[in-house]
């Protein structure tokens, strides 16, 4: 277990804002927790778990005992009839585990590719992209009770997964630590290609009913795709989309068709209709704007960026006078998707 002091977040936040950490501990198994746990200092002080820093929006330095996640491996640990399962150490990044089941010849995680972050943080927010959640190929993860030490292993029912949300950002958050997630693989794989971007390279590509694209060629597509749509963290600073697609009733929606006949929407199994925030910021003429050095990306509205050497005040700043923009004009009110903290 290794402690540092006085550590600078910048490098450890893809958004890359200012803020120091008081005290940082690096995770590298279960018994480093419980170390930190029986410390007469640590045990006591409040903790914050810090994965990839891919969904946090640092406003100040954090007074809490950080605990960085670096728990590895990977490997595959049941071959079922209907599913391979695979374990990634917390710690693991998120995009090298899609990789690696692609280079093994395991199929399922295809749609998933690119997303920053780390395997524990996945199912703290229930990662989702082209047609996929992470709680459609969950099987369950290990976390250690950060009061009693005691490790308890969760299946999907128990996690209760919602859109980007799940126990871990309720109940549990801040109180236990993801170390090890599993992922379900099923068998016989079958392509997701629900997605209308997907759809679009499909044809494009040539492949009709019948003759499909490999998970291979869906994991290049879903790659390419997420790189001309979403900027890089490490050549621009952001946490991906910052608010939630909000959702609303069918009355809510034709109301708002009327008078914006163009609004992005997606029915729900629910009879609710989902509308696609990225569309109504971009209706607000928010696109490619600027408070400070924190700005709203060129490409993808719905994703915040930092310019260069914007604080995490600035990028509050913006995301408030997004909020009160839309909800002027559409009654909407965003929901930010990354922890402010
Ligand atoms: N749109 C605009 N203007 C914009 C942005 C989007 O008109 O500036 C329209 C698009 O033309 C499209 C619709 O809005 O018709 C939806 O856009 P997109 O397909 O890019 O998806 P999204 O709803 O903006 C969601 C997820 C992304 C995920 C993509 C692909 C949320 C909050 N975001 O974005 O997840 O990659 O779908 O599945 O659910 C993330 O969570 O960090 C993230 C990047």
């Amino acid at each position: 277990m290794r402690i540092e002091h006085d550590v600078p977040l910048r490098d450890f936040n893809t958004f890359g804002l200012p803020a120091m950490a008081a005290t940082l501990v690096h995770i590298g198994s279960e018994a480093d927790v419980r170390r930190v746990i029986d410390d007469a200092v640590l045990g006591r002080a409040p903790k914050f778990i810090l994965g990839g820093g891919s969904n946090i929006v640092l406003t100040r330095d954090l007074p809490q005992v950080v605990l960085k996640v670096e728990v590895r491996g990977l490997r595959v640990v049941e071959m079922r009839d209907d599913a391979v399962i695979v374990e990634a150490g917390a710690g693991e990044r998120w995009h090298d585990v899609v990789a690696w089941t692609i280079e093994q010849g395991l199929p399922g995680l295809e749609n998933l590719a690119l997303i920053p972050g780390t395997a524990g943080a996945a199912p703290v927010q229930n990662i989702g992209a082209y047609g996929m959640e992470l709680a459609d190929r969950f099987e369950s993860l290990d976390a250690v009770d950060l009061v009693t030490g005691r490790t308890v292993t969760l299946d999907a029912p128990r996690c209760r997964f919602g859109y980007r949300d799940s126990l871990f950002k309720q109940a549990l958050a801040g109180k236990s630590l993801i170390t090890r997630v599993r992922l379900r693989l099923p068998r016989p794989w079958r392509p997701v290609l629900g997605y209308l971007d997907l759809q679009r390279r499909c044809e494009e590509a040539g492949f009709i009913e019948g003759r499909l694209p490999g998970a291979r060629q869906i994991f290049d597509w879903v790659c390419e795709i997420r790189r001309a749509k979403l900027p890089d963290p490490a050549v621009i600073g952001n946490a991906g989309s910052f608010f939630k697609n909000p959702v609303v009733t069918p009355e809510q929606c034709r109301d708002i068709i009327a008078r914006d006949p163009h609004l992005v929407h997606y029915p729900m199994d629910d009879g609710h209709f989902k509308l696609a925030a990225g569309w109504l910021i971009d209706a607000c003429g928010w696109k490619g704007k600027s408070v400070g050095a924190a700005g709203v990306y060129e490409k993808q509205a719905l994703v915040l960026v930092n310019r260069g050497g914007a604080s995490g005040g600035e990028v509050v700043t913006l995301a408030r006078a997004i909020q009160e923009s839309v909800y002027g004009r559409f009654g909407i009110r965003l929901e930010p998707e990354p922890v402010i903290l």
